[in-house]
Order: C-alpha cells, then structure tokens, then sequence
C-alpha cells in the first residue's frame, strides 16, 4: 500500500548544494516526489514544527539551526515511504552515520548529532502532521482499493 512521508533538506543541505544529489537518490529509490517548496522558517514556525522538543536542552539552538536559512520540503510517496526514507537518511547523529552507515544520506552530507542536513517523518502519524503543516490538505495516496 502506498504511503507519504514528509522529507526535508535542511539549512546545510541547501547551504552545500546537496538538493540535486539528494533528489536523485528519491527518484532512484523510486519515490514520487508528490508536492515539494522552499521555505524560510521564522523562529515561530520553526519551535511549533518540533513542538515534541520544546522541553529539551538543544530546543534553543535547533530552532536557531533551522532558521539559518531555507529549507526545502518534500512531499515522498511509495509502499513503506516512513521507513524506507527513514532507513535512506540513516541515523540522527551524522558522525555516527558516517561510521556505520556510510552510504546513508546523513552520512554523505551531515556534521553532526544537530547538523544533519535532511528529516524524515518518524510514523504515518507524523508525516500527516508534517504533510499538513507544510501543504495544508492534499488529495490523499491512492489505495489499491480505489483503483
Ligand atoms: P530530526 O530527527 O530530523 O528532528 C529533531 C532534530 O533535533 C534532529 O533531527 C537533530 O537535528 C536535532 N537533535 C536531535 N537530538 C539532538 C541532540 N541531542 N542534540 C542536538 N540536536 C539534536
């Protein structure tokens, strides 16, 4: 059954002209990319997006991090897109990734536990908050059973 994600290149992805390189390993994978744009976060947008985090000690410097600049956000399709865009990224610490999974994109193009140049929804429900707060309402995946 197909499924969305809400993918995310972030401040440094942008900053190291890594959206081309990123978006060809989406189409390879064979995801749809389904809506994507460029958005500047203010500090605003940017605390209530990661609202999940505003307790903890690096909620401060996320929310400076994520407005240095544009970010670009893309709506993912494919059977399993959460975790397949999930297992892509590879894990949150970029330096870790770089050790242990080395063809991830985090790996490729992240610095650190913070800096690490892309998002991906953790759950459906996520990715339907996420879809939502950066599109509004669009049409949903067709199922199998619609078509
Ligand atoms: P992501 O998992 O996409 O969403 C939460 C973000 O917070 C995460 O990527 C990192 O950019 C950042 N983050 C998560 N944990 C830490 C941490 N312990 N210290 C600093 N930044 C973090």
């Amino acid at each position: 059954e197909r499924e969305r994600t809400l993918a995310m290149i972030k401040p440094d992805g942008l900053l190291g002209n890594y959206t081309d390189k990123i978006k060809t390993i989406i189409l390879e994978s064979g995801f749809g990319i389904i809506k994507e744009r460029m958005v500047q976060l203010d500090d605003e947008k940017a605390a209530l997006f990661y609202a999940e985090h505003s307790g903890k000690s690096f909620f401060q410097s996320l929310v400076k991090y994520m407005t240095s600049g544009p970010v670009y956000v893309m709506v993912l399709e494919k059977p399993d897109a959460v975790s397949r865009w999930r297992a892509l990224i590879g894990p949150t610490d970029a330096r870790k990734a770089k050790v242990s999974h080395p063809s991830s994109i985090r790996a490729m193009c992240g610095s650190d536990l913070e800096r690490n140049c892309v998002h991906g929804s953790d759950s459906p429900q996520s990715a339907a908050r996420e879809i939502s707060f950066f599109f509004g309402d669009i049409s949903p995946a067709v199922t199998k059973h619609d078509e």
